[in-house]
């Protein structure tokens, strides 16, 4: 049987008396990318936030490596090798890019690889290293973007969650950001992506969820979903018909 690194089983999440998820599950095998897709306010953001103790489960469990996680504080999510990136990067824009990146590698269990991280993530993000003095806040978007996820690494991930890393980037930083996550799994990184862009965010994963206002309406292989006429009607629109005409 496959590997599942982290399971989610009908897991339900409310605000106050908002429900906001409902009977969600989702597996992630490990070694491989899986992408959670779907509509503003379906859900994504609080199913991540879900998995990393930020939101709490009325009903469900979650697993990771066969350990229970619901009911645990955030941070002992992280200390048990869950990185999340959150949407908008949440960088700390008053600290130097290298004082943000000792910051990722501040998990007990990362600490004392701080030196070989620093490195990879340098080799990952020459430009990183080119302006490792700078302020946070100083760099581009698409910058920040890299050091969110760079400063993420740090911390020696088992799974790296992505939320919206492409949102609002310049179409050449999309690109950057998607062959660093597809390089990133080729070391064997195990990502749980969610993207607004979700023709780039299929044709990379190997496993896809749609989330449809709190509910899991579709999953199938990325490349599957990318070929399902629905999925292509309803989330990737009429723009990808046009440009292949
Ligand atoms: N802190 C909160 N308090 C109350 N309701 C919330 C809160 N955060 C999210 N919601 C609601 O829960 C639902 C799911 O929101 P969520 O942010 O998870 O969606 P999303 O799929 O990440 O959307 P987007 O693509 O816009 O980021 C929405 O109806 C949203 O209004
Ligand atoms: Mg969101």
């Amino acid at each position: 049987m496959a590997n599942q690194l982290l399971e989610v089983k009908s897991v339900d999440v409310f605000y106050g008396d908002v429900q906001a998820l409902w009977e969600v599950s989702i597996q992630v095998e490990e070694g491989t990318i899986v992408a959670l897709v779907g509509a503003n306010g379906a859900g994504k953001t609080t199913l991540l936030k879900t998995i990393s103790g930020i939101n709490s489960a009325a009903r469900g469990e979650i697993l990771f490596s066969g350990e229970h996680l619901e009911n645990l504080k955030p941070q002992n999510v992280v200390d048990r090798g869950i990185m999340h990136v959150p949407e908008g990067r949440r960088l700390f824009a008053n600290l130097t890019v290298l004082e943000n990146l000792r910051l990722g590698a501040y998990v007990p269990r990362a600490r004392p690889f701080f030196a070989e991280s620093l490195e990879r993530s340098f080799t990952l993000f020459p430009v990183l290293q080119t302006r490792k003095n700078q302020k946070a806040g100083s760099l581009s978007g698409g910058e920040q973007q890299m050091l969110a996820i760079a400063r993420a690494l740090m911390g020696r991930p088992k799974l790296l969650m992505l939320d919206e890393p492409s949102l609002g980037l310049s179409p050449i930083f999309v690109k950057t950001i998607f062959e660093l996550i597809s390089t990133l799994n080729e070391q064997k990184a195990t990502i749980l992506l969610v993207e607004q862009n979700i023709n780039q965010a299929l044709k990379i994963a190997h496993q896809a969820y749609v989330l449809k206002t709190g509910k899991i309406v579709m999953s199938g292989a990325g490349n599957e979903l990318l070929a399902d006429e629905e999925i292509r009607k309803a989330y990737i629109g009429e723009r990808v018909g046009r440009r292949q005409r």
